[in-house]
C-alpha cells in the first residue's frame, strides 16, 4: 500500500528536481558567460586607463606590434614600397645572386681586393654604373623595380662589407620610387 503512495511521490519529486535542474543549468551557464564577459571588459578597462595618463613605454609597446604587422605587410609586397628596404635586404633579394659568389667576375661581397679599385672610382660612379649597368653587370642588377635609392643602399651595404666606409644616402624626399 505504502509503495503505491510513495512511488508516485518520488516520481513527482524527481520530476520537479529535474525541471528545476533543467531550468537552472542554462541559467547558471548564462550567469557564467556574463561574468566571463564582464571579467574581460574589466581587464580591458584596467589596461586602457593607466596607459594614456602615465607609462609611455607601455603605450609604445602596445602600439609597436601593430606597427610591425603593417610594416611586414607593406614590405612583403613588391609594389611601390611603402617601407624602405634596407641595403642588406635589397642586396640579398637582388644583388647577392651574383655578388654573393662573384659570378661572372662580379666583385664578391667581402672581397676587398676586388672592391678596392671599384670603390676608388667613387660612390657616384658606382651608383651610375649600377643604374645603367656596366659590362656583365645588368642595369639595376636586372631588377627594374629598384629605385636609385635602393641601389645606393645596396652599394653602400656591399662596399662597406668590402672595405669601404660609405655613408648611407638620405632617403629621397618623395617616397615614390621611380
Ligand atoms: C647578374 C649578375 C649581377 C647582379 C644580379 C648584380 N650584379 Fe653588380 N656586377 C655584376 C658584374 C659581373 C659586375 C662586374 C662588371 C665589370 O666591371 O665587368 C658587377 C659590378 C657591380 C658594381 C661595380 C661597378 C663598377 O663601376 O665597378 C656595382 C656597384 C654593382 N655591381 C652593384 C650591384 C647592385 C647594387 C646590385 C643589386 C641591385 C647588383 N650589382 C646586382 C653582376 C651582377
Amino acid at each position: 500500500m505504502n509503495a503505491h503512495h510513495d512511488f508516485p511521490k518520488t516520481t513527482v519529486t524527481q520530476f520537479v528536481l529535474a525541471l528545476l535542474g533543467s531550468l537552472f543549468a542554462p541559467l547558471i551557464a548564462i550567469i557564467l558567460v556574463v561574468m566571463y564577459i564582464v571579467g574581460i571588459q574589466a581587464t580591458h578597462i584596467e589596461s586602457k586607463t593607466p596607459a594614456p595618463t602615465g607609462n609611455n613605454t607601455a603605450v609604445a609597446e602596445r602600439i609597436k606590434p601593430v606597427a610591425e604587422v603593417s610594416m611586414a605587410a607593406a614590405g612583403g609586397g613588391d609594389v611601390v614600397a611603402a617601407v624602405q628596404k634596407t641595403g642588406e635586404q635589397i642586396t640579398q633579394n637582388t644583388c647577392a645572386m651574383c655578388h654573393g659568389t662573384g659570378v661572372g667576375g662580379s666583385p664578391k661581397i667581402g672581397d676587398k681586393a676586388a672592391w678596392e679599385p671599384r670603390i676608388a672610382q667613387g660612390f657616384d660612379t658606382l651608383l651610375k654604373n649600377a643604374i645603367n649597368g656596366i659590362r656583365a653587370m645588368p642595369p639595376r642588377g636586372s631588377n627594374p623595380a629598384l629605385s636609385d635609392h635602393d641601389l645606393a643602399l645596396a652599394i653602400v651595404y656591399m662596399a662597406n662589407k668590402s672595405g669601404a666606409s660609405f655613408k648611407e644616402p638620405a632617403a629621397p624626399a618623395a617616397p615614390a620610387s621611380k
